[in-house]
C-alpha cells in the first residue's frame, strides 16, 4: 500500500461522518504571517521591483505581482477557497483594500531576528515578531481610520473580523538555511531549533492575546529537495535519497516539524479557546516530488523553469529575472521556460503556480491536517471535534 493510500484510510477512520454536521466557518478575513512562500507584495513594496522582477507573475497576473512565482501561490488558493479576495501586503501603501485581511509575510523572513542586514545575507528585517507588531498596530490604527467614514470605512476590517479571522502561518524555512549560510553544521542548526520554536510559540500566544482564535499552521517543506540547496551546498552522492533530495537537510526540516508539532500540542493545552490546525506541507511537497512524472511534471522534479544554466537550470548568482547589459541593451538572462505548468520548480527555491495548485488541492480537505479538518472547518476547536467522537 502506498503511504498516501494508508494516510487516506487512516484519516477517513479518524474523521467522523458527523464532522460534516458542523457548520462551515465563515471566515471574514485572513491574516497571514510568513516568508517568500506567502509574500504577496511586501518585499517589493519595501525594496522595489528587483525583489520580484519579470518574468515573475507572467502566468496569472501578467506582470510582476510581488510574488515569487509565475502565478498564484498557496495563500492565493487559500483565499480563493474561502471565497475571499487575494490578500494584499500590509506594507503595500498604495490604494490597498484591507477589508478582508492583510498579509504580513515578506520574502526572506525568518522566525528569529537575524544579526545581519538584508544587504549582507538576504534575510528580511521583517521577522515573525515584527510581523506580529505590525498586526497589533494594524488592529489599532484601522479602527481609528474607520471612524473617518466614507471610503475609509470600507477599506479596513471591522473589529469583530480580527476575532473570527483565519490566522495562517508559513514560516521557518529561512531559519534553517540561515545557519548553513553561517557555515554551521547540521548539529549546530538543530541545536538552535528549540529557540526558533520558542519564538514561534510566543507569536501564537501574542496573536491569541489580541483576540485571534483560528490558526492554520503550515510546517516547513523538504528544504533538501530545493535546487538552491542541491546546487549551493556540498552534498555527496551518498547523502541523496531515492528521489535525489539531500537527506541531511530534509532531516533538519523534519526535526523542525517535529518540534513545531510538539509546541502546537502544548499550545492547544494553554490556549483553551484556540482552534489550531497543523498542516503537513512537508509530506505534500515531498510526495509531489516523488510522483513528478505521474503527475505530469516530467522526469526531473528539480529542473527549474526560470533560471540560467547549471545542472538544474539554476545559478544562484543569476537567479530568475536577472538582467545583463549586452551591446548597450539590458536583456533578461535568467528567463522563463516555455511552459511553467510542466515544472514543479519555478526559480530554484519556490514552486510554480501549477505545483502550488496541486499542493492546495491536497491540503484543502484536511487530509494532511492534524486534526484532520478541512480548511473551511478550521474554526472548530479540537475539543469540539473530540466531542463528536464520543
Ligand atoms: C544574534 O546574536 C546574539 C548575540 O550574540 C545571539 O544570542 C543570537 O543567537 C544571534 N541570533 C541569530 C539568529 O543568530
Ligand atoms: C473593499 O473591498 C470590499 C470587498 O471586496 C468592498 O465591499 C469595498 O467597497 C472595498 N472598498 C473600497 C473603498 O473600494
Ligand atoms: C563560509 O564558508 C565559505 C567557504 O569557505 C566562505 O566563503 C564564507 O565566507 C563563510 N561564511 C561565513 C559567514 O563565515
Ligand atoms: C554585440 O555587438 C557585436 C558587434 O556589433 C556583435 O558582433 C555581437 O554579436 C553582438 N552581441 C550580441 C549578443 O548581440
Amino acid at each position: 500500500m502506498k503511504p498516501t493510500t494508508m494516510l487516506l484510510i487512516y484519516v477517513t477512520l479518524l474523521l467522523p461522518v458527523s464532522i460534516l454536521s458542523l457548520p462551515e466557518c465563515d471566515f471574514p478575513a485572513i491574516f497571514n504571517f510568513g516568508d517568500s512562500n506567502s509574500d504577496t507584495g511586501a518585499l517589493t513594496s519595501m525594496f522595489g521591483e528587483p525583489a520580484t522582477p519579470p518574468p515573475n507573475g507572467e502566468t496569472f497576473f501578467h506582470s510582476p505581482a510581488g510574488r515569487v512565482c509565475d502565478g498564484r501561490i498557496l495563500i492565493d488558493f487559500i483565499a480563493e477557497g474561502l471565497g475571499l479576495p487575494y490578500l494584499s501586503a500590509h506594507l503595500d501603501s498604495m490604494g490597498t483594500n484591507f477589508s478582508h485581511g492583510a498579509n504580513f509575510a515578506t520574502i526572506g523572513s525568518t522566525i528569529r531576528r537575524q544579526n545581519t542586514t538584508i544587504f549582507q545575507s538576504g534575510y528580511s528585517p521583517i521577522s515573525l515578531d515584527i510581523q506580529y507588531a505590525q498586526l497589533s498596530n494594524f488592529l489599532k490604527r484601522s479602527q481609528i481610520i474607520r471612524q473617518k467614514g466614507d471610503v475609509y470605512k470600507n477599506m479596513f476590517p471591522e473589529k469583530y473580523k480580527f476575532a473570527s479571522a483565519l490566522y495562517t502561518f508559513d514560516i521557518g524555512q529561512n531559519d534553517l538555511t540561515a545557519g548553513y549560510q553561517l557555515n554551521m553544521s547540521t548539529e549546530q542548526v538543530k541545536a538552535y531549533i528549540p529557540d526558533v520554536i520558542a519564538e514561534f510559540t510566543t507569536t501564537i500566544k501574542n496573536v491569541y492575546a489580541l483576540g485571534g482564535r483560528s490558526f492554520w499552521i503550515h510546517n516547513t517543506g523538504p528544504v533538501g529537495c530545493l535546487p538552491y540547496i542541491l546546487d549551493t551546498l556540498v552534498i555527496t552522492a551518498a547523502q541523496l535519497d531515492q528521489y535525489g533530495c539531500a537527506a541531511p537537510f530534509n532531516d533538519v526540516s523534519q526535526y523542525f516539524n517535529q518540534k513545531l508539532k510538539e509546541a502546537i500540542t502544548q499550545l492547544r493545552k494553554d490556549l483553551h479557546l484556540a482552534a489550531i490546525t497543523y498542516v503537513d506541507i512537508y509530506s505534500v511537497k515531498y510526495s509531489l516530488i516523488a510522483q513528478s512524472k505521474n503527475l505530469g511534471f516530467g522526469d526531473d522534479p528539480f529542473l527549474v523553469c526560470c533560471g540560467h544554466g547549471g545542472r538544474y537550470n539554476f545559478n544562484n548568482a543569476m537567479r530568475c529575472g536577472q538582467k545583463k547589459m549586452v551591446n548597450g541593451t539590458e536583456i533578461v538572462i535568467a528567463k522563463s521556460c516555455e511552459d511553467p505548468s510542466s515544472r514543479i520548480m519555478w526559480d530554484g527555491l519556490h514552486f510554480t503556480e501549477a505545483a502550488n495548485r496541486w499542493v492546495y488541492n491536497q491540503i484543502a480537505d484536511g487530509t494532511y491536517s492534524d486534526p484532520p479538518v478541512p480548511l473551511k472547518m478550521a474554526c472548530h476547536r479540537n475539543h469540539d471535534l473530540r466531542r463528536l467522537y464520543l
